[in-house]
């Protein structure tokens, strides 16, 4: 089977979004570079993105030559601060970028608003946010397009891998003629290591474990033993020969089987939030208060600790499957953040964000009792402090 299985997929998760289009890569930075390329982001253009976010997603701006203006974040919701977005819009702005942090939505009336008026094309990154919705729309469907991630600790995982969805016709033909212009297959080697790869997780990564796991899939990943999310050439902006790679058939049928389960995955995620909630305000932690029009599913419990850097190093003795990002307004920290031009000082909130929030698990492996053990860890790191506005304006 070919294009059977990937056709299939696209069709599935476009049908499961609401939108006419999907498109199926190899991981979601290549879904992202695909729609700025064919909205015609090119040398010397200007992206608008929050300063809190992966350096994967500042790459494709950097591969076409264009200039990554950051945004700084507000501290509920960790996206962009609507406030800041105005000023940073000049004649070359081309792009706004609308990252879903967490699983939170943006505030996308105030983003459709500025852009609008500015006739800029909005694209949603919703690599955090499966099913988060804002005034009961899903997120994915704002924009003029929306790009996602498989990756492992996604919201659901074909190992790696990424999608496009969009309801434009005229874009959606554009991302067709460059994929079969220029779209490369993944080897057959690669697509069976991942499939392993995906087996491995299935069996034994679990939230007790995943410390360990994570540790050791770093050290082999360094060493070219396995497929990681991200290679070393990858922390530089220049573009790998191999990077316009689309997805495997073994991914596809991988994603066909975590379609089945999403409304299942969704609702578990929603379900965990208000326990890490309520676990952390009865121990007299404050948490952040949104509006009810928001309403996320998040990929991970975000939380501010007074010690970021000894719960870090806590976690796995206590069994813990404790996330770090963002720990660098472009994570991860070894890159340096100038080549990205991004300087210390631009995002304040960020900053401070990156220095204390660790996040806790909310898959469908993460229970009640993972959620307990999870937020009598962080509550013996001790909260942030000063505590930090938990309430939108
Ligand atoms: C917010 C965000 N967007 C995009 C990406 C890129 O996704 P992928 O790893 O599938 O390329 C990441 C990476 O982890 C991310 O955290």
């Amino acid at each position: 089977m070919s294009a059977g299985a990937v056709a299939k997929f696209e069709d599935s998760f476009a049908q499961w979004l609401g939108v006419k289009s999907a498109f199926a890569f190899w991981k979601g930075r290549v879904a992202m570079y695909a729609i700025l390329k064919s909205i015609g982001v090119g040398e010397g253009d200007e992206v608008i993105l929050p300063g809190y976010t992966c350096v994967m997603d500042v790459n494709p701006i950097k591969y076409l030559g264009a200039k990554p203006v950051y945004v700084d974040i507000e501290p509920v919701t960790y996206n962009m601060d609507v406030n800041l977005l105005e000023e940073k819009i000049t004649p070359k702005t081309k792009v706004i970028v609308a990252q879903h942090t967490y699983g939170y939505p943006c505030d996308m009336d105030a983003i459709m608003d500025i852009a609008g008026r500015h006739d800029i094309p909005v694209v949603e990154d919703c690599c955090l946010a499966l099913g988060s919705k804002y005034k009961g729309k899903l997120c994915g469907t704002f924009g003029v397009a929306s790009y996602w991630s498989f990756q492992w600790n996604k919201p659901f995982t074909t190992g790696i891998g990424g999608m496009i969805t969009t309801d434009d016709s005229g874009l959606a033909e554009k991302i067709e003629a460059l994929c079969r212009e220029r779209l490369l297959q993944p080897s057959a080697k690669a697509s069976l290591m991942l499939a392993v790869q995906r087996m491995v997780y299935r069996l034994f990564i679990f939230p007790r474990t995943t410390a360990f796991a994570t540790s050791m899939f770093r050290w082999l990943t360094k060493r070219g033993v396995v497929i990681g999310s991200s290679t070393t050439c990858e922390f530089e902006p220049t573009m790998a020969d191999d990077f316009f790679m689309g997805i495997s058939d073994r991914q596809a049928r991988a994603g066909l089987r975590q379609i089945k389960k999403i409304k299942k995955n969704i609702s578990h995620r929603r379900k965990m939030k208000p326990i890490y909630d309520n676990l952390l305000k009865q121990a007299g932690w404050e948490t952040p208060e949104i509006p009810d029009y928001m309403d996320p599913v998040l990929v991970r419990y975000p939380v501010r600790v007074a010690d970021k850097a000894r719960a870090i190093a806590e976690a796995p003795r206590h069994f813990v499957e404790l996330g770090t990002w963002f720990e660098c307004p472009l994570h991860p920290i070894e890159t340096p953040m100038g080549m990205y031009g991004y300087y210390d000082g631009m995002c304040p909130v960020a900053e401070q964000a990156c220095r204390e929030v660790v996040n806790l698990p909310t898959h469908p492996r993460a229970k009640q009792a993972t959620a307990v053990r999870s937020a009598n860890f962080v509550q013996s790191i001790g909260e942030a402090s000063p505590p930090n506005a938990h309430r939108l304006p």
